[in-house]
């Protein structure tokens, strides 16, 4: 039986809803504290271990949002379902799947040993950083700011206003950026990349230093839990096609190698960042009881300490308490 759902379709639903998710953001607070922040690029250390927040947005508009609501961060990896997403508009989809796989790797984001002991004809998926990397590399343009041009409009459609970089951020990875060079270089000596590799990784540097909140993060997901559609535009914002696909990346490969875990317990598509950004989202749910979100929502956590995989510790710790309780599963 999932908790309360006979008081989810009364008046006072929001309410309700409100009261459970400002516990539960309560309790696994205390979470924070088995976690770390990132260090390998300086500024990102900056960040405090302590904060957690959620925003939570319904095909409806309904938004709850709990803890720390208001503080930006940079988006990093979640940015590469975006790069995926508007390299398969403008290349199309057969084309980017040519360059690159759809296939987990079970290892860690930045690993570079696969690529070469698998002796692979392309990067194993878009939402590891050599597949990212060789993504950026096919998104049009002359120059990193060109290349990023239609990831930044179509942020603008979906946010209702245009995000800007973290220029700290942003030089403290360029600057520290030594793995991702050598991802780069053996990209390049495989022949895998379609640009230069320097526009290439300035592209790439750039789009993981975009600042966003969780509210973005969630009205983002609800538009992919809508297979593109925008419901309070009423326009198709992503192809029906190309979100699907990158949901299913999402849920295979988006938390890396905890991906696995993650489908099991949580059993949504969701994308992690290093900043401790969490993108997830449900789709709508079939089910004989009314549940919250039953239309489907999506979902913007912010957690920066993270576990061992880079994943916010918290944050999935919060989003499988949720999952759980308010039958979110796809499976
Ligand atoms: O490539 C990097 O190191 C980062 N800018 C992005 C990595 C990231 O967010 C991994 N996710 N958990």
């Amino acid at each position: 039986m999932v908790q309360g759902a006979t008081n989810w379709n009364t008046e006072t639903t929001e309410e309700w809803l409100q009261q459970y998710i400002d516990d539960w953001v309560a309790f696994y607070r205390k979470h924070t504290s088995d976690g770390e922040v990132a260090s390998y690029i300086p500024v990102l250390q900056e960040a405090n271990a302590d904060h957690l927040g959620i925003s939570i947005v319904g095909k409806n508009g309904t938004n709850i949002r709990s803890g720390d609501v208001d503080v930006p961060f940079t988006i990093q990896s979640i940015s590469k379902v975006l790069s995926f997403i508007v390299a398969c508009m403008e290349r199309g989809i057969g084309y980017v799947l040519d360059r690159v796989d759809v296939e987990p790797t079970g290892e860690a984001f930045n690993s570079i040993m696969h690529l070469e002991m698998k002796q692979l004809k392309k990067p194993f998926n878009p939402l590891v950083n050599a597949g990212a990397i060789t993504v950026a590399s096919m998104l049009e343009g002359k120059s990193s700011d060109q290349k990023l041009e239609s990831l930044f409009n179509l942020l603008e459609k979906m946010l209702g206003y245009r995000p800007h970089l973290d220029i700290d951020v942003y030089e403290s990875e360029r600057d520290t950026s030594m793995r991702n060079r050598a991802i780069g270089y053996y990209l390049l000596e495989m022949g895998y990349l379609e640009d230069d590799l320097n526009i290439t990784l300035e592209a790439y540097f750039k789009q993981c230093s975009i600042e966003v909140t969780i509210d973005d993060l969630a009205r983002i997901g609800m538009i992919l839990a809508n297979d593109g559609f925008d419901p309070s535009t009423e326009e198709e914002i992503i192809p029906r096609q190309v979100a699907r696909l990158a949901k299913a990346l999402m849920l295979t490969c988006g938390m890396y190698d905890a991906s696995g875990k993650f489908a099991a317990y949580v059993g949504i598509p969701a994308k992690s960042g290093v900043a401790g950004g969490i993108i997830a989202l449900a789709p709508a749910r079939v089910r004989d009881e009314e549940l919250p979100f039953i239309d489907g929502c999506g979902i913007g956590v912010y957690g920066p300490a993270l576990d061992k995989q880079g994943n916010s510790i918290a944050g999935i710790r919060l989003l499988r308490h949720i999952a759980n309780k308010w039958d979110l599963s796809i499976f």
